[in-house]
């Protein structure tokens, strides 16, 4: 059977830009759901700035306190080696260097340009081999920039060589605001593929157009089998305004489920996981399937 890996990304991405900050008991609650439901990745914290992403602040806490799993991967977001450092004293799997494909967002996200963030993540990545941690590499803006408009696919291509010679185990095609459409996807991802193994490339749609799960199918008939989604459709970036949250998890396994594709994730599970989180936000879940799977149990 065809399968496919998912990470799940709503601790992080999810909840990074939710201006309620939320105790980390509840984030450690949620991590714990996830992982439980099957999620063998969740990238369960971010080493930024507390200035810059507040919601964040609580990650050490967060990591120190979640069970882990044998066998899952749990990932963190490290800007530079200040970032690295405090994701390493917290025993993250995998560390996240975030770069973008337009040069307008990497300024407003991470407050350098795309040369100054690929020499700033030589560091975190030497740092992250010599500690053996695995080390992946996200791509912003690479179906669309909320300041440039289109991107070409060649401006992906050229950020994806550069995180390839980095060393990254797996880098991330992140379509930010979620602009990119089914063809789209296969372009850019077929550009990304010539310069780094199509097995460890991954789609991490927004769905700001209601577009990602189409966007996914056409990943998927393009070879991908790595994507992020977050639980209940949490999420957004704060550096893209209007951007909303990730593809919801719950849609996802419906999909790949109901293609005979094997995640070993649990719906129902991943739907009371959301249940959980929106409760928690006050306010109902944005997954489709969620909130139908969730009315029909009532
Ligand atoms: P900067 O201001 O250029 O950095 O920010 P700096 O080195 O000049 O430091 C300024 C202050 O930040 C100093 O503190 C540092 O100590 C502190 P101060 O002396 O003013 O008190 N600092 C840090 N604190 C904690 N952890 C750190 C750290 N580094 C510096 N690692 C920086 C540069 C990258 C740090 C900043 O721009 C930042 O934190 N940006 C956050 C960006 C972010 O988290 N964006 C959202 C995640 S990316 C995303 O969502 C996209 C993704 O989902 C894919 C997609 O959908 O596109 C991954
Ligand atoms: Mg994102």
């Amino acid at each position: 059977m065809d399968t496919v890996k998912l990470v799940e990304v709503g601790p992080r991405d999810g909840l990074q830009n939710e201006k309620q900050i939320l105790d980390a008991a509840v984030k450690v609650e949620l991590v714990n759901r996830l992982s439980r439901a099957g999620f063998a990745n969740v990238e369960a914290a971010s080493f930024v700035s507390p200035k810059w992403v507040p919601q964040m602040a609580t990650s050490s806490e967060v990591m120190a306190q979640i069970e882990r799993r044998p066998g899952v991967l749990y990932s963190a977001l490290t800007p530079n080696l200040k970032g690295f450092e405090a994701a390493l004293a917290a025993k993250a799997d995998e560390v996240v260097i975030f770069g973008a494909a337009s040069e307008s967002f990497s300024q407003k996200n991470i407050n350098c340009s795309i040369d100054e963030s690929l020499a700033r993540f030589v560091d975190v990545a030497q740092a992250a081999k010599a500690h053996g941690l695995r080390l992946r590499g996200s791509i912003s803006c690479t179906m669309g920039c909320p300041y440039e408009g289109k991107i070409a696919p060649s401006a992906v291509a050229r950020v994806t060589a550069r995180m390839r010679e980095l060393g990254c185990d797996e880098i991330d095609i992140a379509d930010t605001i979620g602009v990119g459409t089914a063809r789209q996807v296969q372009e850019v991802m077929r550009a990304a593929a010539a310069e780094f193994p199509l097995a460890q490339l991954s789609g991490h749609f927004h769905d700001t157009y209601g577009q990602a799960l189409a966007n996914i199918l056409a990943a998927l008939e393009s070879g991908v089998r790595i994507f992020h989604s977050s639980v209940a459709g949490l999420g957004g970036c704060p550096y893209a305004k209007g951007a909303t949250g990730n593809v919801a998890s719950e849609d996802v396994l419906y999909l790949l489920h109901g293609l005979g594709m094997q995640t070993g994730v649990d719906l129902e599970q991943v739907v009371d996981a959301g249940a959980f989180i929106s409760q928690a936000l006050g306010r109902p879940g944005n997954s489709r399937a969620g909130n139908a799977l969730l009315a029909k149990r009532a």
